[in-house]
């Protein structure tokens, strides 16, 4: 894609926390970042205390902190309910054996539970292990096992998905609602017998262990990328500055906490602001989305490309049939945001989108589309003051602005990444490069440094913003009784970006039918999440491999897809 095809937007005028992008960058130390929070006088550190506490011991304890929204049902709770709620919660959590560094993993639905179970773990020091609502037995069984997690709180649903007997280093599990089995603890019961402690937070080092994410890459199983306390200072600083939180707003980040979007932009970047945050329950669904801005009166709205495309799908009426006006600010983050969908916000919300760009390895926000700053369609925007962004060559040279090469930033910004659990080969592969964190991302930088987004340098997919590691659908295809080997890939699809596509070959005796296909798409669904459940296959005599070592030649399957596609 050419860098200058589109027209840029200009920003409208507004009073926004971020002035003058030169000067910043020219000023800015991250020791700024740090100037507001509690622990640089007392230097006690605890995340949850300065998202939640620290505003209540200041005198925001009536301030709104949750929105919650679920169809008709609606549910309000302030800043000193939070704190009273998660002081209660983590009492507990610490009764029952939770102590500080302890893994606690927490599988819930997008409900205030899910939000108060992880700030009640990071209350304690233990690391919170937030898995999206959708994962079936095998994905929650791979993350819980790879770290020895100890400890989970769910509910009794979604307890049915939590394979106990293949994870023998789980303790205890608590039951948020619903009934708990005999060897499971009702946590609502338990707030009737157990106390809460208004001092139950553990204070910790900066380097701390916060929260853990799984995160697919091109080969193996998804790996356990664990963020420290210390993450806390840029993702305040970008809430106050890309997401522009004041006083006022109401803000709603459409990610489940499973996702990393979902923990730093849906909890800890807008609670160290002190925002008003709104949790929307179920699925999606167009209408219910706008009618749950109108409801709650969201003005600082983010979300992703699909769940944009999939609303300009569903047309313009949809829109007006909603009082939308509270919006002022959009934002979008996971994959490539197109200019259309951007042109699209312009016109029929009355809003520019402010394209974002960060991995779960980074921790927060690095390369952003500023309020105050032009956009240009088809760019993720500007590295932030205090990042250093550069396109490399395959050998770790700076490229000339303008050519396609590895996204690569300046190691050392606050919120990147800690360690991944048990596996310093994977964390030193990041670092090809001395001093640069190389990304996996392709980009180009035009003269005024705008980041233009070229693709993945691996194998990796992308659909709907959810990272898809190829292998791990592969090994899940290949445990299907009647596929011999698996190849999978990204296809293009414009609404979800790519979708997954597998290329099989069949064991002796099975027949390709139409029923034999669904069958292994729902095998897979089942077994390990529906978003990586592949939504075609297709059955090939043999795959193409590697000469010597036989490794699937996943980029020859996907030019075959690429030229079938081409050709109609
Ligand atoms: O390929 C990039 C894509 O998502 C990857 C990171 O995925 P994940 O760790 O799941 O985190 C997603 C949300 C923070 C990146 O390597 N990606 C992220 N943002 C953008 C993007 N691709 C294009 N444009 C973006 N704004």
């Amino acid at each position: 894609m050419s860098t200058a095809d589109f027209t840029v937007l200009h920003p409208e005028k507004g009073d926004y926390h971020f002035k003058d992008y030169q000067q910043e960058r020219e000023q800015f130390s991250w020791k700024q970042a740090d100037e507001g929070f509690s622990w640089k006088q007392t230097g006690k550190v605890n995340m949850a205390h300065e998202c939640i506490d620290r505003h209540v011991a200041e005198g925001h304890g009536n301030k709104i902190a949750f929105h919650y929204i679920n169809g008709d049902e609606e549910a309000f709770f302030t800043y000193k309910e939070v704190k009273e709620k998660t002081d209660h919660y983590a009492s507990i959590l610490k009764h029952h054996g939770v102590k500080k560094g302890d893994f606690v993993f927490v599988f819930l639905p997008k409900h205030p539970d899910c939000y108060f179970a992880i700030l009640s773990v990071v209350k304690l020091g233990a690391i919170a292990g937030p898995l999206f609502e959708a994962f079936m037995e095998e994905a929650v069984k791979d993350r819980i096992s790879d770290c020895g997690g100890k400890y989970l709180i769910t509910d009794e649903d979604l307890v049915k998905r939590v394979p106990k007997n293949d994870l023998p280093s789980l303790q205890k599990i608590f039951i948020t609602s619903g009934k708990a089995g005999s060897d499971e603890v009702q946590l609502q019961d338990e707030l009737h017998s157990i106390q809460a402690d208004p001092f139950v937070t553990e204070w910790v080092d900066l380097d701390h262990g916060l929260n853990i994410h799984y995160t697919s890459g091109s080969t193996g199983k998804p790996k356990g990328i664990i963020h420290a306390h210390r993450a806390m200072g840029q993702q305040y600083l970008t809430g106050h500055w890309v997401l522009d939180l004041k006083e006022d707003d109401v803000y709603w980040c459409t990610a489940h906490p499973g996702w990393v979007t979902g923990t730093v932009y849906g909890i800890f970047a807008p609670m160290l602001n002190r925002a008003t945050i709104v949790i929307n329950g179920g699925r999606f669904h167009a209408r219910s989305w706008y009618s749950a801005i109108e409801k709650a009166g969201v003005t600082v709205w983010y979300s992703a490309p699909t769940a944009y495309r999939m609303l300009m799908g569903e047309g313009k009426e949809a829109v007006n049939e909603f009082d939308l006006s509270s919006l002022r600010h959009l934002l979008s983050v996971g994959e490539p945001l197109n200019p259309e969908v951007i042109y699209w916000g312009q016109s029929v919300l009355g809003k520019r989108i402010h394209d974002t760009w960060w991995m779960t390895e980074t921790g927060a926000q690095l390369i952003v589309n500023l309020p105050s700053q032009i956009i240009k369609p088809g760019s993720m925007g500007k590295p932030l003051p205090g990042i250093e962004a550069a396109v490399l060559d395959d050998h770790g040279n700076e490229l000339p602005r303008g050519e396609i090469g590895h996204l690569a930033i300046k190691a050392g910004w606050p919120a990147l990444m800690k360690e991944v659990w048990k596996n310093k080969e994977k964390y030193s592969s990041y670092f090809p490069f001395q001093g640069w964190y190389l990304s996996g991302d392709l980009a180009v930088q035009d003269d005024d440094g705008y980041v233009f987004f070229q693709g993945r340098s691996d194998d990796m997919i992308n659909s709907s913003g959810e990272r898809i590691g190829p292998f791990e659908v592969e090994s899940k295809l290949i445990e299907h009784p009647a596929v011999a080997e698996a190849g999978v890939i990204g296809k293009p699809d414009p609404l979800r970006g790519e979708v997954v596509k597998a290329f099989i070959v069949l064991r002796n005796g099975y027949v390709a039918d139409e029923q034999l296909l669904d069958d292994i798409k729902k095998f897979v669904k089942t077994k390990l999440a529906a978003h990586a459940a592949p939504r075609e296959i297709e059955i090939l005599e043999e795959l193409p491999k590697t000469k010597i070592s036989g490794k699937i030649l996943r980029r020859e399957l996907k030019a075959h897809e690429l030229r079938k596609s081409a050709a109609g």
